[in-house]
């Protein structure tokens, strides 16, 4: 099995990435959170720095780019080839209003004439590999029948499916019988996402579809940095290598944004999700989401590693 690391904004870029392979590894492709293409000659400072080569040695990564214009893509894609890279992935899946409002994102998934048109340019134009991260429609799962009619039309490096629509959000549960549709339809090499939290969340979506080679992993990875290890060797996370990992990740945010603040409101994102992993963690996630300086952080993330167990 292949395992992906999802794209998301506000943790997963490269300070993330470059912690998880050094304490965890086990990622075949990271991708970044979505670069939204502008009318400037260069990526914006933030979006550079998170796919610079240097700043990430050592793993695949492939750039994600969020639009609905053809043009905008395309000189982004031109832009990501001079920094070496030779694939990108489009994203037709972000559920957000502000995104699915302009028709980006899942937005785009509902004006399948003008998403049609899209692809022909930008798989006509541009030099470089293209993998699509999709949901399944944006309003009804049966979308995803026409939808598939589109993507097969095109040699899609790789088709990523969230089984949910835009109007599922999170809610409800992955759509299995359309993703099976899309297993049975794809002429693209077909990649899962959705909802694996747990070994069992893998090991019933395996028994289900024998042949499915590729995972992507969001929530659950970032809950679990250590879900891979538990699905392939059936290994438990250790306390310290996870203790380790937070330090790295806190300790190169305050490095890099030279500001305390600013490395705590990342890393109480982070907190949103990790803190699921440890036993009676209410009160301690209010402390960490209360602390105010680094001093009190520290004392929070401290009493809650010394005083927890890992699930
Ligand atoms: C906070 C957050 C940020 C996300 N940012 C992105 C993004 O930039 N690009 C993208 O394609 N998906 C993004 N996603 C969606 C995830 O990549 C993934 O598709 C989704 O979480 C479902 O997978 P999971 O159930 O394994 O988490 C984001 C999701 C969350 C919760």
């Amino acid at each position: 099995m292949k395992y992906y690391l999802a794209p998301m904004q506000g943790i997963t870029g490269y300070i993330y990435r470059n912690a998880y392979n050094k304490y965890f590894g086990g990622v075949d492709k990271y991708f970044t959170p979505f670069i939204a293409p502008t009318q400037n000659k260069k990526l914006s400072t933030r979006d550079l720095r998170d796919v610079l080569p240097d700043n990430n040695k050592d793993i695949t990564l492939i750039p994600q780019i969020l639009t609905n214009r053809s043009h905008g893509f395309i000189t982004t894609c031109t832009k990501l080839k001079d920094l070496g890279y030779n694939e990108v992935n489009l994203n037709l899946g972000c559920p957000s209003k502000t995104v699915v409002s302009r028709n980006r994102g899942s937005g785009f998934l509902a004006l399948t004439d003008e998403l049609d048109q899209f692809l022909y340019e930008i798989f006509e134009n541009s030099n470089m590999n293209i993998s699509v991260k999709t949901r399944i429609g944006r309003d009804d799962p049966e979308e995803i029948y026409k939808l598939m009619e589109i993507y097969n039309k095109y040699p899609i490096e790789e088709l990523i499916v969230h089984p949910r629509t835009q109007s599922d959000f999170y809610d409800n549960t992955p759509n299995l019988d359309m993703f099976k549709y899309v297993m049975s339809e794809s002429v693209n090499p077909v990649c899962y996402n959705g909802d694996i939290f747990t070994t069992s969340n893998h090991n019933e979506l395996i028994d289900q579809f024998n042949d499915l080679g590729k995972i992507m992993l969001g929530r659950g990875l970032i809950v679990n940095p250590g879900l891979i290890n538990n699905i392939e060797n059936d290994t438990k996370i250790d306390k310290e290598v996870l203790k380790d990992f937070h330090d790295e990740i806190f300790n190169t945010y305050i490095e890099v944004f030279e500001e305390d603040r600013n490395a705590m409101f990342r890393m109480k994102e982070l907190w949103w999700y990790m803190i699921h992993i440890f036993s009676n963690n209410k009160k301690y996630a209010k402390k960490i989401k209360k602390s105010q300086n680094k001093a009190d952080y520290n004392e929070a993330v401290s009493n809650l590693f010394r005083e927890q167990d890992i699930l």
